[in-house]
């Protein structure tokens, strides 16, 4: 006879409100043992808050958690580390400073014995752990040194080291190449054949039926409905999800790119590197393929001329003054000032305006902030909202304000898109296409094939940072951009 035990993790009529936004409206979500469960949902819907919620961040204002029946409350991140809950965040939260292994052990016992730290043995089980997700990285390698893709691996094999019952994984794959994000499924599987019950979030349909048993859609903080994977569709769950039909189809534009805008002539990426040499025409888009690591972010980099070598500008502000305007590809580290309003953080490109005539124009700041929040559909409480109280996706959607608001004749993108909801990216391709109508020059990187083949009319592919090859839109297909990428 089965006997029915009661699911792993109960979460019953969570609400909670953040002065004002009422992030979760008496939301219920489970989880068995041994399963995927899926939490989709539009920027901002809610999704990360619920997870914070379970991994002590967060306290709920009313509602219920109850692990295995019994109900729990779970004060901060330690008790829920105790409880066997573990979290890899959406933004990375790793110690710079610190090597590889030292951050896969802080603050445990292995670390020091009777004030000693034993390194040798911290190095060995740290080479140990990052085997046992294929991850490629030397534990003595400082984190502020290695790829956000490499990064991500490190806060993954970091959550494995407490070996969690419940393991909460908020957009994991954003940074990952196909092959890291494979492995990371691989990794999935294990853990759930282990009985480890997994909460996954991603914006990436594809992956939601890939590895998931089951999915939970939010919008606006309230419980849509719970589906069993194979009992659904990707057109269902973006009707859950925004609440009306989306068509994902990229723009459609004629292109006919004008005279240059930025040529790159013999642009050194570093000693091992070949030059490199293109030019970007008014009116066209140009991606940058490639997998993680390939260079494509230095190149981008290297146009500015940061990271000290001789770019194409010699600084983000003279590129500014030349109209040339950058999105970075981590907007923690050095796209957005955190603490700041959003109005602030739009106009931080367009200070001659924000400043005209040595005036503080506050008008103009706000004016700016509230066209950036309607025409990018920022979910917030209004232009004087703290940055660091959006959820993810929206925070990206701020740098994007800026970048618009500074009406620049050359964007340059690294990866626009990322943590960003279906039906935004959508939003963003169209507001690509419109710029580059209207004459802009834009360049983007992007890790999603169908996104860089869509929106390209010419692809620069980078291998171990080198320019691997150039694609016409003609040209180009997921083959031929993967074999360019991989040196194949
Ligand atoms: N600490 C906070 N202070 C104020 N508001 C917050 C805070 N954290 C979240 N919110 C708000 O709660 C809502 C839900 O945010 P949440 O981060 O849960 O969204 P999400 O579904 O994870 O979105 P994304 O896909 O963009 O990551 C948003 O409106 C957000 O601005
Ligand atoms: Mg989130």
């Amino acid at each position: 006879m089965e006997t029915l035990s009661p699911a792993l993790l109960t979460m019953k009529g969570i609400d909670k409100s953040f002065h004002g936004t009422h992030a979760l409206n008496a939301v219920d979500f489970d989880l068995r043992s041994g399963e995927v469960h899926v939490l989709l949902g539009e920027n901002g819907a809610g999704k990360s808050t619920l997870v914070k919620i379970l991994a002590g961040i967060y306290q709920p204002d009313l509602g219920e958690v109850l692990l295995r029946g019994e109900s729990v409350h779970i004060g901060s991140p330690a008790e829920a580390q105790k409880h066997g809950i573990q979290m890899i965040h959406q933004e990375l939260n790793l110690v710079e400073d610190l090597s590889v292994a030292e951050n896969l052990f802080i603050g445990w016992k292995l670390l020091s014995r009777g004030g000693l730290i034993r390194w040798r043995e911290l190095r060995k089980k740290a080479g140990e752990l990052l085997d046992s997700i294929e991850a490629d990285i030397d534990p003595r390698a400082v984190v502020g040194t290695l790829s956000i893709a490499h990064r991500q691996m490190v806060e993954i094999a970091r959550s494995l080291v407490h070996e969690p019952d419940i393991l909460i994984l908020d957009e994991p794959t954003a940074t990952l190449t196909p092959t890291e994000a494979g492995r990371l499924f691989a990794l999935m599987e294990r853990l759930r054949s282990h009985g480890v019950g997994l909460v996954f979030i991603s914006h990436r349909l594809e992956e939601i039926f890939r590895i998931g048993d089951r999915v939970t859609v939010l919008r606006d903080g309230e419980w849509i409905g719970t589906k069993e994977i194979g009992n659904t569709s990707s057109a269902e769950l973006v009707q859950m999800m925004v609440g009306r039909q989306v068509d994902q189809v990229f723009p459609k534009r004629e292109s006919a790119p004008g005279e240059t805008v930025l040529k790159v002539e013999s642009l050194s990426m570093g000693r091992n590197s070949e030059p490199v040499s293109f030019a970007l025409r008014k009116g066209e888009i140009l991606g940058i393929g490639g997998l993680v690591g390939s260079g494509r972010s230095r190149l981008m980099r290297a146009i500015l001329g940061l990271d000290g070598v001789q770019g194409h500008f010699d600084s983000v502000r003279s590129a500014l003054r030349n109209k040339v305007t950058y999105a970075p590809e981590d907007r923690k580290r050095d796209g957005l000032i955190l603490n700041f309003e959003i109005a602030k953080n739009v106009s931080l490109s367009s200070l001659s305006e924000a400043f005209s005539g040595g005036i503080h124009r506050r008008v103009n700041e706000t004016r700016m902030a509230e066209d950036a929040i309607e025409k990018l559909n920022i979910v917030c409480p209004g232009p004087n909202g703290i940055v660091d109280e959006l959820s993810g996706g929206n925070q990206q959607k701020v740098i994007l304000g800026r970048l618009l608001a500074a009406r620049p004749d050359v964007l340059l993108l690294d990866e626009p898109t990322r943590g960003i909801d279906v039906g935004a990216k959508f939003e963003i391709y169209r507001i690509m296409s419109a710029l580059a109508d209207k004459g802009a020059g834009i360049i983007f990187v992007s890790s999603e094939l169908p996104e860089l083949l869509g929106m390209s009319d010419r692809i620069l592919v980078m291998h171990r940072g080198q320019l691997a090859g150039a694609l016409s839109r003609e040209e180009a297909n997921d083959e031929r951009v993967m074999q360019y990428a991989t040196g194949a």
